[in-house]
């Protein structure tokens, strides 16, 4: 889109985002021009913190739509919008509710701790939410040496290693970070012989245990602020090198593959929380009894966090 037409719509999304005592809150993902007219900008953990601390009427949800629905979960007096309402995350579709519960029964004495990347319903079946910047203390927190984690099988691989727990887990997976193989990082450090390597724990085990860290979205923007890193090799969707070249100027930033693209995090463009904050539309929110159950789940990760 034409950089005047751009102005235009944000222009107008200012002004009605006063009028509506709206908050606009941003995925790391996000397309680079949502990031740059957000309010706050940050990874699962944090934007579910900022929408328990605004006093805004209206959050304009800039991401995919567990993360609308956690800020619905949590703040259930307020209007929350996510401006495609097909803007999902593949990966919390991978179990369902009722799948859940047949496990449990399988695994009478597992704590269930589920990725913040699920559905309301999986949550409100599970005994502790965590995300990806906190997963390893928050099991390693956890008195029983049972767990039963979705959906995500690379994460819950991850926290078992870093834990040594014994973890049961869900065969789910991130479809964007799966595009990341072994020999892209193998290529790269090839070409970049002085670059570290950063990559988000949804990766495969075996691009991890290529990487010097593992690390949540938010996490990796910290570790590339660090002044012994000039040189990034990113391992994850492509669009967070929008921020990391934003706040690091003058350091060098490689995608570790270009196909780790997430179509889902791309659905939100500026004409639609435009359109969002129009129409007032459209609304996440989630049934008061599957709410509450979930957000006693996400509370108890919040309180440990
Ligand atoms: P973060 O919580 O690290 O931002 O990750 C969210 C996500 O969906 C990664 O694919
Ligand atoms: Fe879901 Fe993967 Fe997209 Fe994250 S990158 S929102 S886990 S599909």
């Amino acid at each position: 889109m034409a950089i005047a037409e751009d102005k235009i719509l944000v222009e107008k999304i200012q002004k009605l985002r006063k009028e509506r005592n709206a908050i606009i809150l941003s995925h790391n993902y996000q397309r680079g021009e949502i990031q740059d007219i957000a309010d706050f900008v940050g990874d699962s953990l944090e934007l579910s913190q900022k929408a328990t601390k605004t006093d805004a009427d209206v959050i304009v949800f800039c991401g995919v739509h567990f993360m609308a629905e956690t800020a619905a979960i949590l703040c259930p007096h307020m209007t929350v919008l996510l401006p495609d309402a097909n803007a999902g995350c593949p990966m919390a579709n991978m179990i369902t509710a009722e799948q859940l519960r047949q496990k449990k029964k399988e695994l009478p004495e597992a704590t269930v701790v589920t990725y913040i990347n699920s559905t309301a319903g999986v949550k409100a079946e599970s005994d502790i939410c965590c995300t990806s910047a906190n997963g390893v203390k928050l099991v390693a927190s956890i008195d029983s040496n049972k767990i039963l984690f979705v959906p995500d099988q690379y994460l819950g691989d991850y926290i078992a290693k870093k834990t040594g727990k014994e973890m049961t887990l869900w065969p789910g997976y991130c479809p964007t970070h799966v595009r990341i193989l072994p020999e892209d990082i193998i290529r790269q450090k090839r070409e970049h012989p002085k670059a570290k390597v950063v990559v988000h724990p949804e990766c495969r085990p075996d691009v991890i245990a290529l990487a010097d860290e593992a690390l949540s979205t938010s996490g990796i923007i910290r570790y590339a602020s660090r002044e012994d890193v000039s040189e990034l090799i990113v391992g994850t969707e492509v669009e967070i090198l929008h921020r990391l070249a934003k706040e690091n100027p003058g350091k060098k930033f490689i995608p570790a593959s270009e196909k780790a693209v997430c179509p889902n995090m791309k659905l939100i463009t500026l004409d639609k929380v435009l359109h969002s904050l129009e129409t007032m539309t459209p609304v996440v929110k989630v049934p008061e009894d599957i709410r509450t159950k979930a957000k006693a789940a996400v509370d108890r990760m919040l309180t440990i966090v």
